[in-house]
């Protein structure tokens, strides 16, 4: 069994008697501390803060106007000593250990029984961060990156949802349809209405859920995962990830972005490659409605953007005319990621004003790409690798071999690599360099202003 240094616990210490030894800043803190937790304070010190003095004179506290003596900690639940003077220290670890109540002597480890943990609080939501005392600026640093995480919205959501979980015991809801409503609970708009301060319409919702616990509301989200790299996708992709029942994904997302998947989550993969097993375009769009139809939260992973060269487009509409509900959430496409992992600003002052994204592959795209080169600035091409060598043939033909080329491949992933060169050089040194798909093409003026390594592979991010 792995050793845990400290055993996690929320202290109930409503009208229970604690002592804080001290009377400055930090002794100050710990008794508001306490206060606010509803236990009945008393603070020893012969100098108090003058914050201590106006709760004491407002009877909030109990203040003795002397420093600690052996014996003060007698019939005191818990003990904070924070009057930072070694010898009272000593004798109130001492004491406490005699007497079993639980103290804590600031700043000195060895002689805590329990230690303060850094707080997020969205009451009656309550997280604690401990790194055990290793490092309180990574504990703190913590807490701040969950407080963004959590808005202020997250208080008054989870009261809703206890509001309702109670109203739902009382009627004696069974545990599995209990978990359906809470599940609907968090995948509702409620959060949102929260935040923009419209509680009574949450209020309202939040009802509306709860009166049909048997309902089976299943939902498909089409979700963009981006480029690749984890980091890169939305707020909102992490969101449903983490709460998806089912999880069907196309073949090449990173597993770093499935394993955000919740750990009931259900995956199917069902990865559209060339040469390989596939799974058909209409076998998918059956088993989402099927599984949304059975009540199931689903989220329909694609590549970069669902809407960019993914197929979203369809799924939508015959999602949609299954009656299902949809939501789709936008993903960072790799028509723009890719460039732009590899340093290429698609557009660019005084150089590129207009960006096309077409794809080398299916009926007339070569038929397609002269126009399109003419018509823009900068022609990103997906899907380019397999015949990269007749894609810029076409190219070099519309605007002459000496344009701007680059391959940008497996952007934003560990083992991107790019090679650029012209139109007329860059079929031959992707080749060279041995580039892998996925591989994005870029042709313009900005590739030869941006920075990328002349046909030298790139193997780090850029
Ligand atoms: C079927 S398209 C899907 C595009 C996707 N919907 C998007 O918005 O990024 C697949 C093509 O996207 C490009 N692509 C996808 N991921 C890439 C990556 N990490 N690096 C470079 N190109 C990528 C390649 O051109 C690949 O052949």
């Amino acid at each position: 069994m792995v050793h845990m240094r400290y055993y996690p616990v929320f202290l109930d210490l409503a009208a229970q008697p604690c002592v804080v030894l001290g009377g400055g800043k930090l002794a100050t803190e710990k008794a508001e501390g306490l206060l606010e937790a509803g236990a009945t304070v008393r603070v020893i010190a012969s100098r108090l803060s003058p914050k201590l003095e106006a709760l004491a004179a407002d009877a909030l506290i109990e203040a003795v106007d002397r420093d600690y003596r052996p014996g003060d900690l007698a019939g005191a639940r818990l003990a904070i000593d924070a009057s930072e003077d070694q010898a009272i220290n000593r004798m109130s670890w001492e004491e406490a250990e005699a007497a079993g109540v639980l103290i804590n002597v600031v700043d000195r480890p060895p002689q805590c029984r329990f230690i303060a943990p850094a707080i997020v609080r969205r009451d009656p939501l309550l997280i604690a961060i401990s790194t055990s005392g290793e490092s309180p600026f990574l504990a703190s640093a913590l807490r701040v990156r969950i407080e963004r995480w959590l808005g202020r919205e997250w208080g008054p959501f989870v009261a809703l949802v206890g509001g309702v979980r109670r109203r739902l015991r009382e009627r004696a809801v069974p545990i599995a349809d209990q978990t359906r409503v809470y599940k609907r609970l968090l995948d509702s708009d409620l959060r949102t209405l929260l935040r923009r301060g419209r509680s009574a319409d949450a209020d309202r919702l939040a009802e509306e859920i709860a009166a049909d616990p048997s309902r089976r509301a299943g939902r498909v989200a089409v979700v963009g995962s981006g480029p690749g790299d984890p980091d890169l996708l939305t707020v909102r992709a992490r969101e449903l990830l983490a709460g998806a029942d089912y999880v069907l994904h196309d073949a090449l997302i990173a597993p770093e972005t499935l394993a955000l998947c919740g750990p009931d989550a259900r995956l199917e993969d069902v990865g559209k490659r060339g040469g390989q097993v596939s799974t058909v375009q209409e076998d998918i769009t059956a088993r989402l409605i099927e599984l949304a139809r059975a009540g199931h939260l689903v989220v329909r992973l694609k590549g970069g953007d669902p809407f960019v060269f993914g197929r979203g487009g369809e799924e939508l509409s015959d999602l949609q005319q299954a009656g299902v509900e949809v939501v789709v959430v936008p993903g960072v496409t790799a028509a723009l990621a890719a460039p732009a992992a590899a340093g290429i600003a698609v557009t660019r002052r005084g150089v590129a004003s207009s960006v096309a994204i077409t794809t080398a592959q299916g009926p007339g795209s070569m038929d397609r790409l002269p126009d399109l080169a003419r018509a823009a600035d900068t022609l990103v091409v997906l899907m380019a690798r397999a015949d990269l060598a007749a894609v810029v043939a076409v190219l070099a033909r519309t605007l002459g071999g000496s344009k701007g080329a680059a391959v940008v491949s497996k952007a934003t992933l560990p083992d991107q690599r790019s090679v650029s060169g012209t139109l007329d050089s860059i079929a031959a040194l992707a080749d060279e360099a041995a580039i892998e798909t996925p591989a994005t093409l870029v042709v313009g003026d900005v590739v030869s202003a941006a920075r990328v390594p002349a046909g030298i592979p790139n193997g780090s991010r850029a």
